[in-house]
């Protein structure tokens, strides 16, 4: 996504800018050209060598610098741009936008732009919840200026309160969504399961399974990284980044409800949770004491949410399978009618539960196989994806 992308990155005076010295680390290992540009207050909390050195590239901090390698900075980086991104934004740089003021590099760039612009605030907690600040927001954000955060936490003050600069997870998400509108999914609306269901036993206990959620998370990332609208429904902790509406759920009951609910109006379901097959028939309404002669549970069938479910959308399956891997598979396919079908052997340690990696093959529904060599999640989440878009034509 951000391979051979021009991020232009604003840095502001706020006691946040030394997290902008890894948010352009995180910047440049995914592959971006970041040139920075800092005003002179942000310069004296952080050193632009910090941001020199880990972008590789020279910083811009003024408007008169005589030996950059840009002629006309604001106009040279404003063409280059491929986004914007201002982190961590001021209220006062927040204000300079929203009133179309071009009085420093920073500034002058923005409004010579035809780039998104994503905005990441940190601020006194009532700096931002000040009227003129969330009036300027407001005009930002009509003029399509993304924004992310503030996050609530401890402030610089020692208050806790909404002020806090995003984490770098959520700005990454949020660019990366940015560039994604014109990817090959943009405005499909994808629902993506992720995570093991847990039945309770008692109030104390349950009945889970080793599915980690990590790829119904790289299938979320990657869908919403494609332009995606990803609504994700997950039983593992979500993912940082932004831009996934998340459902958080714990039983297969709680699953399928929320899988009704978000395919109404979806173009695919993407089912890679572990949904459980039996849950316990009734949970203890206490925590199930100790007792020598031992304790028998009795289980009940699941609903089969990926069975149960049709409508307009594509429907994808995940077979976790231990043995007769791709017989097994193709059986699943047809018996839940599905367009596609991703079969793991999760006898391999590098593939399946828990890795972060997987070794798949993708099944249609004309029995066309597709055998993927080891690869991490997220790219097995993006060949998942191409069938995807590929049968959304
Ligand atoms: N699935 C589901 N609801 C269930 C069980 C499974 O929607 N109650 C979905 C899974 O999310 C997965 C696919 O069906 O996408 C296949 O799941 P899997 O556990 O491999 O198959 P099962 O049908 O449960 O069969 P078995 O456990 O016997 O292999």
């Amino acid at each position: 996504m951000l391979a051979n992308k021009t991020v232009v990155l604003g840095v502001t005076g706020s006691i946040a800018a030394y997290k902008a010295a890894d948010l352009a680390s995180r910047l440049t290992q995914a592959g971006a050209r970041v040139e920075v540009i800092m005003t002179e207050p942000a310069t004296r909390f952080v050193s632009p060598l910090t941001l020199r050195g880990v972008t590789g590239r020279p910083v811009v901090t003024s408007m008169w610098e005589l030996n950059s390698e840009f002629s006309i900075e604001h106009v040279s980086l404003a063409e280059a741009a491929d986004i914007v991104v201002i982190a961590p934004a001021t209220a006062n740089v927040i204000a300079h936008l929203a009133g179309g003021l071009a009085g420093s590099i920073l500034t002058a760039t923005v409004l010579a732009t035809t780039a998104p612009v994503v905005i990441a605030p940190a601020m006194n907690v009532n700096m931002y919840q000040n009227s003129v600040t969330q009036e300027n927001i407001a005009k930002l954000k009509k003029r399509d200026f993304t924004f992310i955060g503030p996050d609530y936490g401890r402030l610089a003050t020692g208050k806790k309160g909404a002020g806090r600069l995003a984490s770098v997870e959520e700005i990454l998400g949020a660019v990366a969504q940015v560039l994604g509108k014109k990817g090959d999914l943009a405005g499909r609306r994808i629902v993506v399961t992720a995570g093991g269901t847990r039945e309770p036993v008692d109030p104390v206990r349950y009945i889970g399974n080793r599915s980690s959620g990590k790829m119904g998370n790289a299938l979320a990332e990657a869908a919403r990284d494609r332009g995606a609208i990803v609504s994700l429904i997950t039983t593992a902790g979500p993912p940082a980044a932004a831009g996934i509406e998340v459902t958080p759920v714990e039983t297969a009951k709680e699953m399928e409800g929320a899988v009704k609910k978000a395919t109404a109006a979806a173009d695919a379901l993407i089912m890679a949770a572990a949904v459980a097959d039996y849950r316990p028939k009734e949970a203890a309404k206490s925590k199930i004491k100790k007792d020598a002669a031992g304790l028998t549970l009795e289980l009940t069938g699941t609903a089969d949410i990926l069975a149960g479910i049709s409508g307009n959308f594509i429907k994808v399956g995940f077979a976790a399978e231990s043995e007769d891997m791709i017989a097994n598979a193709r059986h699943k396919l047809t018996e839940k009618g599905l367009d596609l079908i991703v079969a793991n052997d999760i006898t391999d340690k590098q593939s399946g539960f828990g890795a972060d990696t997987n070794k798949v093959t993708i099944i249609d529904k004309e029995g066309k196989e597709g055998k993927l060599p080891l690869l991490t999640k997220r790219e097995v989440a993006d060949k998942v994806l191409d069938s995807v878009a590929g049968l959304l034509g």
